[in-house]
């Protein structure tokens, strides 16, 4: 049996943020059978996003071959699973005890193996300077402090290095209701408060505006290469296992932020 968590305002300290959002997705966890993480490692496709926009198109990830790759927030680990297969060293780190186990399980059951860190993206006990890419889909970005996650991001990378990382769109953050549902054609909150956003009974999340993103990405010494903004594709079905936005809403308005930037 699960209990929600007590839920800490906006302006919480990180501990308390941490924590709550730590039981949050230990309650998420418990909620969602291995059957859900097994069907992602079960593919080698990469698709980004609720409408898996194929990586082929988008091309963020450039060659994986012999590089070394972290994935924060990588949850079950089915990308960063994905990853390896392609040639990549990969490590995952992860805030969650419940999320890594799943992705221990699917790495037994899948392959390939490759280190689970538990740890907040934003204090990763990794050295500096040791990958060439760091990757988030929907990890740390709505979990994390901007100002906390990207300096680390920028610290973990080597010159040359890439970040890629996707999360909800500003837009749909602004047309989602509060109470659930998915996004209507209304805006129902100011954008300036989704940089930090505590949803009734759920996490704690950051959705900065797209000019605030520019300003904390550059701030960690990172220089924006591209941010693809993900629509649903003509005839897409409206995904089942996460009701945020429908396939109609997302073909008008990104569902999606998908933002790369390189360390110098
Ligand atoms: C939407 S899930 C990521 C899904 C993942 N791409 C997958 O395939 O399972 C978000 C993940 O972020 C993790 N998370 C939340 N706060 C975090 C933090 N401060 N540091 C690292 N991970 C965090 C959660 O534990 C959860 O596993």
């Amino acid at each position: 049996m699960t209990s929600e968590p007590p839920q800490p305002g906006p302006g919480a300290p990180a501990d308390d943020r941490l924590r709550h959002n730590r039981e949050v997705w230990a309650v998420v966890s418990a909620d969602h059978t291995d059957a859900e993480a097994e069907a992602r490692w079960a593919t080698d496709e990469i698709g980004w996003g609720l409408f898996a926009v194929p990586e082929s198109e988008l091309g963020v990830l450039g060659d994986l071959e012999g590089t070394d790759v972290l994935e924060l927030g990588c949850g079950t680990a089915s990308l960063a699973g994905r990853l390896a297969r392609r040639g990549a060293r990969v490590v995952g780190v992860d805030l969650s005890r419940e999320q890594l186990a799943t992705a221990r399980r699917c790495q037994l059951a899948f392959g390939p193996s490759f280190p689970l860190v538990e740890a907040s993206g934003e204090e990763v006990p990794l050295r500096s300077a040791s990958f060439d890419l760091v990757v988030s889909d929907y990890g740390v970005a709505p979990w994390c402090d901007p100002t906390r996650w990207l300096p680390e991001a920028a610290r973990l990378l080597r010159p040359g290095g890439r970040l890629v990382f996707l999360t909800n769109s500003v837009l749909a953050g602004m047309c989602v209701p509060a109470e659930g549902g998915v996004a209507g054609e209304r805006l129902l909150r100011p954008q300036r408060d989704l940089a930090r956003i505590a949803w009734p009974g759920g996490g704690v999340e950051h959705h900065p505006g797209h000019g605030d993103w520019v300003r904390e990405l550059r701030a960690a010494g990172l220089v924006v290469e591209a941010l693809h903004e993900l629509h649903a594709p003509p005839g897409a079905a409206t995904p089942d296992y996460y009701e945020i936005v429908t396939a109609e809403w997302a073909q008008a308005w990104p569902a999606e932020d998908l933002w790369v930037a390189t360390r110098p």
